[in-house]
């Protein structure tokens, strides 16, 4: 209970530019990618779908891809070079980022929320393999992840619900995280 206790509160959003350059080897990413796949799953449909940009050319395209997108589609009183920059940068920033994919069954036999629901828990399964790494990570929910369909190849029922971010941390140490208190979300019945 004592190492999963820590390792559940000892889990922050981490950004890319707190990355360093050093590498994250394919092994890792896979072992973290294995472990995403034990998430639970109602009727087994098993809603989790990832794309891998692992590559410098993979990451350099979704950079430019970020890039090209928020050009085209940032009204003008938003648009800044600075934020521009600072969005399409991250794929580079990063040692690694999935796309994260949900797959409706075909058969529509359970609402869209239990397979948004599966997926989050698959993402906690990497968020948390990434903290027992070391590797700092997030969850970002950027508007563009919905056009993203093109550079994922998105297939029939697949909707991209994020990017996860992820890379080996400049400095590790961060302070804790504030939660408000349990017992105000709680009630005993
Ligand atoms: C579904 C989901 C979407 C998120 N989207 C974003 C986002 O778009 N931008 C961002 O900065 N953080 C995003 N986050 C991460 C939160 O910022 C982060 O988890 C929160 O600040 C709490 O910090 P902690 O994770 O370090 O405890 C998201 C987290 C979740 C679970």
């Amino acid at each position: 209970m004592q190492s999963i206790t820590e390792l559940i509160r000892s889990r922050r959003a981490f950004f890319p530019k707190n990355y360093s350059d050093k590498e994250i080897p394919r092994l890792l990413i896979e072992e973290i990618l294995e472990n995403a796949n034990w998430a639970p799953t109602h009727k087994r449909t098993e809603p989790w779908r990832y794309r891998v940009f692992h590559s410098l050319e993979s990451r350099q395209r979704l950079s430019d891809y970020i890039l090209a997108d928020f050009k085209a589609n940032t009204p003008a009183d938003l648009y800044s070079e600075a934020k521009v920059n600072d969005v399409a940068l991250r794929p580079l920033q990063a040692g690694c980022v999935f796309a994260i994919v949900m797959q409706r069954d075909p058969a529509q036999s359970l609402p869209e929320w239990e397979e948004i629901a599966s997926v989050a828990m698959s993402v906690q399964n990497i968020w948390l393999s990434c903290t027992a790494l070391h590797i700092g990570s997030y969850w970002a929910t950027p508007g563009f992840i919905s056009r993203l369909g093109p550079i994922l190849e998105l297939g029939e029922g697949e909707k991209c619900i994020g990017l996860f971010y992820m890379g080996n941390l400049k400095v590790v140490a961060r302070a804790p995280a504030q939660r408000g208190k349990i017992e105000e979300k709680v009630r005993w019945m």
